[in-house]
């Protein structure tokens, strides 16, 4: 299979393409290198000895676009592109809703035109808002709290309404939990631009003296020992949900959570982080984050069932390979 991986230079795909280039599939990137850098590739090929076919394109440009297409027919599309840090996304919305949702209806029409029919789509559990109860399931009802998660509801809409308009379109949608960690031999993982957003890399610069301390967002919440709990997920067990997801028998319009069912509050991550790799975590209690829920995990019982999903790391591996990557990493 032909497989066209958009946004592969980035954190998700670019274990993604490992996990496909093993298992035998042909890989097309397309990314503009906005949130990631070209020496991915260069690693990709070192882990798997094999060659990518790479375009440093904007999906917003539908002529390049359809260039693209007509050049490699494509069996299947995997649309991880898109801008994602939540905060940036309540500062600049327009920015957001234009790169989101152009890149994918340009994708979708690129499909339309040259009888693309398998795509994979990057969904997140923020379109659950605030869950009426846990586990989350996939039938939840779907709000959001800023212009990135309301970007996903957007698009999972459209995907909704092309579905409707074409059945012969076989369409998956991912909502990924809390990706973390990295690929076992160091050379890919998650490289935030900047201060990051997100706890485990924001974790891994305190530890490695980067940054003084990490502020933990609360400890009032009503939670196991009142911070926030989140479900973290391998980023290899995420990129293997992929794998099946382009493998599964199952046709039409399907909508899976991805995650481990497992919550875990942020003192227990540090603590785990710290005891696992022998390294000391400063940190203190702040207000907390607007916008933030108490608790989030998935019921994965469906992708367990239809896609024959397990998670297979555990989350010492989490924090060990998170740790790995940076430790490796003398840029960082
Ligand atoms: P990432 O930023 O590391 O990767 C996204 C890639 O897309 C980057 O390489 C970026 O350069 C590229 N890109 C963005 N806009 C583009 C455009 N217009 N044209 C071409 N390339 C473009 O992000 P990630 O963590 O790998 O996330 C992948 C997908 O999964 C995103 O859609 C994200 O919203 C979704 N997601 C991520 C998380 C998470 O916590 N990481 C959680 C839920 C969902
Ligand atoms: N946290 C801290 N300190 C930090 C960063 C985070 O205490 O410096 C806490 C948060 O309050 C939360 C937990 O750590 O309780 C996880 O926060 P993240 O920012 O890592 O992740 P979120 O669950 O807030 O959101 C992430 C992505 C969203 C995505 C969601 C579900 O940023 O885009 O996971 O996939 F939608």
């Amino acid at each position: 299979m032909k497989v066209l991986i958009t946004g592969g230079c980035g954190y998700i795909g670019s274990h993604t393409a490992v996990r496909l280039l093993e298992s035998g599939e042909e890989v097309v990137i397309i990314d503009n290198l906005i949130n990631s850098k070209i020496d991915v590739l260069d690693k990709i090929k070192e882990i798997t000895g094999k060659n990518i076919t790479f375009y440093q394109e904007d999906l917003c440009n539908l002529e390049e676009l359809r260039k693209i297409f007509k050049k490699e027919k494509f069996d299947a599309v995997i649309h991880f592109a898109g801008l994602k840090a939540v905060g940036e996304s309540v500062e600049i919305p327009l920015r957001y809703y234009q790169n989101n949702l152009v890149s994918t209806m340009n994708i979708l029409s690129c499909m339309q035109e040259f009888n693309v029919l398998k795509l994979v789509f990057s969904s997140s559990a923020t379109v659950y808002g605030s869950p009426k109860s846990l586990p989350i399931l996939e039938d939840f009802p779907l709000s959001t709290t800023n212009p990135y998660g309301t970007t996903k509801l957007m698009i999972e809409q459209i995907l909704t309404d092309v579905y409707k308009a074409n059945n012969k379109l076989d369409i998956t949608i991912l909502r990924y939990f809390n990706p973390i960690g990295a690929h076992k031999s160091g050379l890919l993982g998650e490289d935030p631009n900047g201060i990051p957003n997100n706890l485990m890399p924001y974790i891994v610069k305190v530890a490695t003296k980067q940054l003084p301390v990490l502020n933990i967002f609360g400890s009032d919440y009503d939670t196991i020992d009142g911070t926030g709990v989140r479900d973290y997920i391998h980023v290899m067990d995420l990129a293997e949900g992929h794998i099946l997801a382009l493998k599964n028998k199952k046709k039409g319009l399907k909508i899976y959570n991805l995650g481990t069912g497992k919550g875990t509050s942020v003192l227990e991550l540090v603590n785990m982080f710290s005891k696992i790799n022998n390294v000391k975590v400063n940190y203190k209690i702040v207000d907390r984050r607007p916008g933030d829920i108490a608790s989030c995990y998935a019921s994965s019982l469906k992708a367990n069932k239809e896609l024959g999903f397990t998670c297979k790391y555990t989350l010492e591996d989490m924090c060990k390979d998170s740790y790995n990557f940076v430790k490796k990493n003398s840029n960082l």
